[in-house]
């Protein structure tokens, strides 16, 4: 267990800008930050990062809370997990305290996996540098590739052994269990016997956007033809292929600062290109590309540049899986190397200079390329042509803006000799079709939202006291340490003797003013979450008469801390959207805190006597004649009285 004084002193020195800085693009907006949601495709950014709160929300999914929340939903880890990861991103030793064997058992699945990846990480490592044939095999190869010593290092390549279990006995030795071994897929378990998946292989760990060991790339080193040349570790709960792209941990920074990506297909091409100066480059491994690996870059950068090697036949293939890329709203160029190259041997036999002049003659917009590589090879051929046609413009169909898309097939039409005509009908042939479908799953969806809708109105219409009650939390979050003047009315004894309302100002806390006039009135938070919620704040401030936020909400258990996110950056949603862009005028806050705490309150009695009033009457129509009506009656009037000093008390205040 990671003792209490490592957990604060983790918390005191995260900053949730940066830690969240590290996935997604932040942009300054206000004293906020927003970016694209990362658990959510959209293009227009709904995600809202608080360096003052030290709280996240996004809108688009409801998620929100503080920095290790973020690390729990973002990435998956459990809580411990993320205080890991934090203090190591800032260099807090961790003090543990002693595990029990319950503890030990509970350490879930998931991080005995990582653990036992990390440990053959380290090892194959330790192996490459330190053991005679990793020294003799594997480091030899790595040189003879041209890979120097900070390019291994930086990649953490390693060395298994040609044994058939030295790495899982060595493991074993060292207490990892069996269990994971194999489920990590590093051990293959065989009626009783173990071998080593790696074995004999230089090994290229894989790793997560934030640096952990998911798995293993490994590369035979014999020219065996009945083996693979590269064997990957396989799928497991931790190891997702289609979701992984090697080389973003190393890449990301770069990524987003150049705001561009190359993508390209192996292991040994991101590592020379790292090597050669060009760090925003992330390999697919040599599988299909999949929407999930765009979206990870997706949030770095809107623009990749695809890296193609000199065989037109594995290009013909890549090209389709590039829409995917169009879907996103993405900017593609694509870029060929000579005949028999690929990035890693041409980054190899060029200086940086070289290689960044290539790029940058060499990379061309992804459908002039496509329609001209397509065009020359259907010239002759009509029936090809026709095919052709249709492929590029699938391509063209793909792009959500609707510009872009006219400009291309005005090229297209130049390049492929074309008339524009017959492009746009048929790119409004496809979109037709598409559209159909789209509008059928728009119906039914509609039909959905409208159930929907109809109890969310309902929800809504009793549920005003939910808002009063919200509001009365944020007032209490954000200001309850203010010192306010409140206006009270007072009965006071004149000198003739009259009773009279005397206006007094009186000088309280905010806090205090409004636990004091909660009480008075036996007001109670309808909602359950609420009043928890609500009792913890005056708990705070009773304690201590301070509330920081930023501790405050990691101080809690998660169901409430994520309550407390949503009300505290409800406001800042405002932000988000540029209302003043769009001509809309959203009221600003200028009434001071104490009218706002007495408008809150009021209008919550207020509500609340509507409530006895409703409640009264139905037990009156239903009573009839009884002889509780009478006495029914007068309460009534009696509320309805009240209920318009209330409401004229609002009026004074607002
Ligand atoms: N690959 C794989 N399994 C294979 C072959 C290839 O997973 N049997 C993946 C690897 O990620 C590899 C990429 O596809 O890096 C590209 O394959 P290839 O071009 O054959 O490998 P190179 O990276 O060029 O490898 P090398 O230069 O070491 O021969
Ligand atoms: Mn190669």
């Amino acid at each position: 267990m990671i003792s209490q004084n490592t957990i604060n002193q983790v918390f005191e020195t995260a900053r949730v800008e940066e830690v969240i800085g590290d996935f997604v693009q932040l942009k300054k907006a206000g004293s906020n930050f927003k970016g694209l949601s990362p658990f959510s495709d959209e293009r227009t950014p709904s995600f809202m990062v608080s360096p003052v709160k030290q709280i996240w929300k996004d809108f688009s999914s409801g998620k929100g809370g503080n920095v290790v929340a973020f690390l729990m939903e973002h990435e998956h880890f459990s809580y411990p997990e993320a205080i890991k990861y934090l203090a190591k991103k800032y260099n807090i030793e961790i003090e543990e305290t002693e595990q029990t064997d319950e503890q030990k058992e509970k350490a879930n699945e998931r991080e005995s996996m990582y653990l036992v990846s990390e440990f053959a990480q380290k090892y194959f490592i330790r192996i490459l540098h330190n053991h005679e044939q990793g020294k003799a095999i594997g480091l030899t190869y790595f040189k003879e590739r041209g890979f120097t010593d900070e390019t291994i290092e930086k990649f953490q390549l390693g060395y298994a052994l040609d044994q058939w279990d030295a790495f899982t006995s060595e493991a074993i030795k060292q207490g990892y269990q069996l269990e994971f071994l194999e489920k990590t897929g590093l051990t293959i378990v065989k009626e009783e016997k173990q071998f080593d998946r790696f074995k004999g292989r230089v090994l290229f760990p894989i790793h997560s956007m934030s640096g952990r060991v998911l798995g293993f790339g490994g590369r035979i080193l014999t020219n065996d033809k009945k083996a693979a040349k590269y064997l990957n570790s396989p799928e497991s709960e931790i190891y997702h292929k289609s979701k992984i792209l090697y080389g973003i941990y190393q890449a990301k920074q770069t990524i987003a600062k150049e705001d561009n990506c190359y993508l390209v297909e192996g292991y040994t091409d991101v590592i020379q290109f790292h090597q050669r100066g060009i760090k925003n480059v992330v390999a697919s491994s040599g599988t299909a590309l999949t929407s999930e690996q765009i979206r990870l870059v997706n949030r770095l950068t809107k623009n990749i540049t695809v890296l193609f090697d000199g065989d037109a036949a594995g290009m013909r293939a890549s090209l389709r899986g590039i829409d995917l890329i169009l879907e996103q709203g993405m900017n593609i160029k694509v870029c060929t190397f000579p005949e028999g190259e690929d990035p890693d041997s041409f980054a190899k036999q060029n200086s940086l200079e070289e290689l960044t002049l290539y790029l940058e003659e060499n990379a061309r917009d992804f459908i002039n390329f496509k329609a001209n590589v397509l065009s020359e090879e259907a010239s002759t051929d009509p029936v090809k042509k026709a095919e052709t046609i249709r492929d590029i413009i699938t391509s063209i169909s793909k792009i959500p803006d609707n510009i872009k898309q006219e400009i291309y097939i005005k090229d297209c039409s130049r390049i492929m000799d074309i008339s524009e005509e017959v492009l746009f009908s048929t790119l409004a042939q496809m979109q037709n079709s598409t559209i159909r479908e789209a509008n059928k799953k728009y119906k039914q969806k509609q039909k959905a939202f409208e159930v929907v809708k109809r109890q969310e109105q309902q929800v809504e219409k009793v549920n005003i006291q939910l808002v009063l009650e919200k509001k009365i939390l944020e007032i209490l979050l954000l200001y309850g340490n203010k010192e306010e003047d409140f206006v009270e009315y007072y009965l006071k004894e004149n000198e003739d003797g009259e009773l009279e309302l005397e206006r007094t100002l009186e000088t309280n806390k905010v806090f205090k003013k409004i636990f004091l006039s909660l009480q008075e009135d036996e007001v109670e938070f309808t909602n359950e979450l609420f009043q928890k919620i609500y009792f913890q704040i005056i708990n705070k401030y009773n304690e201590s008469e301070e509330l920081k936020i930023e501790t405050f909400v990691n101080q809690l258990e998660p169901e409430i801390a994520s309550e407390v996110t949503s009300i505290l950056m409800n406001e800042e949603r405002y932000t988000l959207h540029q209302w003043d862009r769009q001509n809309i005028f959203v009221k600003q806050k200028e009434e001071t805190v104490s009218q706002l705490v007495s408008e809150n309150i009021l209008s919550l009695r207020k509500q609340l006597l509507n409530q006895k009033i409703v409640e009264l009457s139905e037990e009156v129509k239903e009573n009839n004649e009884s002889d509780n009506n009478n006495e029914h009656l007068q309460d009534i009037m009696d509320y309805l009285s009240l209920k318009k000093l209330i409401s004229e008390k609002l009026n004074r205040v607002i």
